[in-house]
This record gives structure tokens, sequence and C-alpha cells, in this order.
């Protein structure tokens, strides 16, 4: 653990990570009291290849869930998002302000406690959150390692009435922080509610 720091696109990011913080209750690690690589893959397409898809973040309100250190919240914030909120559960929120004020992002980034389910891999939760929080018009992207259980996730929110694309992720420049062999194994996930399912 300690300090990280990345250069995405000319854009510099100082990320603490937080020795391993475990939940009083139940005993288990915070998963997000490290950085994990789908959230440099993230924060590396916004910076890169999101414009491909024509989106711009200039004046856009960005939400991040389950953001861990808060990478790619930061990153949308420096590339020009009005207001960012990272969510999290509590015991990570110090960690992720102190992330917002080391880059010097007080302003515009704020830190909200946000709890979808008790349960990481019950998808179910999570997709009735973005149910809620998303609209029309919200674009709304996952990063994720292409693993044998992911098309079981995915499922999960099709059956929720999310359509779902998928752009695999590929870089041509070496990045010194990370070995381009991650990125093969990662793709980003678009997600969309569909029009009959939408209830807000
Ligand atoms: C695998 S970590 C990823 C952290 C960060 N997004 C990254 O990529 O570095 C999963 C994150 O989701 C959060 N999380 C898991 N289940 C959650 C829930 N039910 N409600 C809110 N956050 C949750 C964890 O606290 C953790 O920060």
């Amino acid at each position: 653990m300690g300090v990280r720091e990345f250069q995405i696109s000319d854009r510099n990011i100082v990320i603490h990570e937080l020795d391993d913080l475990y939940d009083s209750t139940t005993g288990r690690v915070l998963t997000g009291s490290w950085l994990w690589n789908s959230a440099f893959v993230l924060a590396e397409w916004m910076a890169t290849q999101c414009k491909l898809f024509d989106f711009d973040f200039r004046d856009k309100t960005v939400m991040e869930l389950g953001a861990g250190a808060g990478l790619p919240g930061l990153m949308a914030a420096l590339l020009g998002a009005s207001h960012v909120v990272l969510t999290d559960v509590e015991p990570l929120l110090p960690g992720l302000l102190k992330n917002v004020n080391t880059n010097g992002l007080g302003d515009r980034v704020e830190v909200r406690e946000l709890v979808w389910g008790s349960d990481d891999s019950d998808m179910g939760p999570l997709a009735h959150i973005l149910k809620i929080i998303s609209r029309k018009d919200s674009k709304i992207w996952a990063a994720s390692e292409i693993r044998p259980w992911t098309i079981e996730c995915l499922t999960e929110f099709t059956s929720q009435g999310f359509e779902i694309k998928e752009s695999p992720v590929r870089y041509d420049e070496p990045h010194e922080e990370y070995d381009h062999a991650i990125f093969d194994s990662f793709s980003i996930f678009h997600l969309r509610q569909r029009d009959d399912e939408r209830n807000f």
C-alpha cells in the first residue's frame, strides 16, 4: 500500500491506498482499500477512448459507485466534469476524501456513503440502484476483467431491464505503471435501461 502516482493522457493523479481495512461486523477485508486494475483501465479508457463515443465530460455530473480509492471519478473531474460524487461504504470515505484533497479537487468532488446490498457478488441490488439514479440520457460504464462468472453478472443486469454493449479494451502505448497484458483481459461495458423498463 502507499502512494501511487499516475500520468494518464497528460493528467496527473495521486492515489493513496490504505492498509487493508476490515469490516468491523463481518471481519472481512474491505476490498476498496486498494486500487484494482479495473479502476486504472476505466480511467485510462475515459481519458483516451471515450471520445470515440462522442462523450465529453465537460459540465457533466458523474457518480462513481463502489469507488474504492476513486481513480475513475477523479479522472472525470480532471476531464472537466462539473460535479462528481464518489460513493462507497462508510469506512472507505475518509480515504476517498484524502484522495480528493490530495488532487486539489474539493471544489468539484464530494464523497458520500452509498450501499446497495450486503453481498458483493449479488448484482441485483446494484442493478436496482442504477435504475434509480440513472436517467434516459445517462451513460453507465463498468470496467471488468472477463472471468468465467462475468456473464452471470451481465445476465442479472439484462434481466433487470438493461441493454449492454461491450467495448474491448486495447492500448498501443506502453504505460510505466501497468503491464499491457492486463488490458487484453478487460472490457468496458456500456449499460442503458431499455425504454420499456424505465420507471423514473
Ligand atoms: C473490487 S473493489 C473495487 C474498488 C474500485 N472500484 C477499484 O476498481 O479500484 C469493489 C468496491 O465496491 C464496494 N462495494 C462492494 N459491495 C458494495 C455494496 N453493496 N455497496 C456499496 N459498495 C460496495 C467495495 O467497498 C469496494 O470499494
